[in-house]
């Protein structure tokens, strides 16, 4: 059966846990996995601006001993409203795997269900996974465990890494705490579906408005823009609600001791995160994004060896 990875809980969390000691693996030992020698192609298509994703992609895959194939899905036929089912079906008998940034989760579902090559999500307005995969392997390497951690992220609790911190966090255990505006809280189902995740694994989800205390006792603090792709039309409102939610050193300091500071990038200083705490001690972002390579690198390896 062809194994996805088109959200965070595609994967078990003992399978979660094989992923992110891959990466580790990988981080040490960068040129130990061959699954695309050949070279096998990879398909990485872009709906969406990319710089992390477009970069530890293709330099992944062929580290990886593979071809990566990257698609601006605008000059391709998909711009030009060829169904997803036939790009599918054209890719599968050519490439190893489908990697995909894209608008709404249910496109990436349509490229799966049509795919006999694992599809993965590169972003949609849903979810992150590849990110959140990355983000794991940056705490476990400051913290030395994930489970049992309080992670918090604030800001828009409504977009697609609020929605992978709550699903990936719970998979490994963890406390994940959402600070947002009311009015930007997260999917209601994801929460739900969270919090069962969490049931099983010992961990805990909760979505608090009152900034106040919403950073007391963070193991990890997490932030991300305030305006994400698609939104720019509404990028005028999307500033005042958010201000109380800022990682600022107010937020650091009320935070536990060695609290981890990790954003996925691309960081607006000022807005959601203070130039002080992006680039002072406590934070993680560049070993977080260098992770995104070992990560995938990671996980393309074993959807590879599952397919
Ligand atoms: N964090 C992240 O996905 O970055 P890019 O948008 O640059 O790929
Ligand atoms: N929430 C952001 C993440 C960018 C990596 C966006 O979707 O634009």
């Amino acid at each position: 059966m062809t194994r996805h990875f088109l959200a965070d809980d595609d994967l078990s969390p003992d399978e979660l846990t094989e992923v992110l000691d891959l990466a580790d693996e990988l981080k040490k030992n960068r040129f130990s996995s061959r699954p695309l020698d050949g070279p096998k192609a990879v398909a990485v298509i872009f709906d969406k601006h990319s710089t992390r994703t477009r970069v530890s992609f293709s330099v992944g895959i062929a580290e990886l001993g593979g071809y990566p194939l990257v698609i601006d899905a605008q000059t391709s036929q998909m711009g030009r409203g060829e169904p997803i089912e036939d790009t599918a079906r054209v890719l599968d008998r050519q490439c190893a795997a489908i990697v995909w940034r894209t608008f709404d989760q249910t496109r990436l579902e349509a490229m799966a269900a049509a795919s006999s090559v694992p599809v993965v999500n590169a972003l949609t307005d849903q979810y992150h996974p590849c990110q959140l995969l990355a983000d794991l392997q940056t705490i476990r390497e400051r913290k030395g465990t994930l489970a049992g951690l309080t992670l918090v992220y604030a800001g828009d609790g409504a977009n697609n890494m609020a929605h992978s911190y709550l699903l990936a966090g719970a998979n490994a255990g963890m406390h994940v705490r959402i600070a947002s505006p009311a009015e930007y809280a997260p999917d209601p189902a994801v929460v739900v579906r969270a919090a069962e995740l969490a049931e099983a694994t010992g961990g805990s989800v909760a979505h608090v408005v009152d900034p106040a205390d919403a950073f007391t006792g963070a193991d990890v603090l997490a932030t991300d823009t305030w305006v994400s792709m698609g939104q720019e039309d509404e990028a005028a409102g999307r500033e005042a609600p958010f201000v109380p939610y800022a990682l600022t050193s107010e937020a650091v300091d009320a935070a536990a001791d060695g609290v981890v500071v990790l954003h996925c990038l691309p960081a607006y200083r000022g807005k959601e995160i203070a130039a002080d705490v992006m680039d002072g001690p406590a934070s993680a972002v560049w070993d977080e994004a260098e992770n995104r390579l070992h990560a995938q690198k990671a996980l393309l390896t074993w959807l590879l060896e599952r397919t």
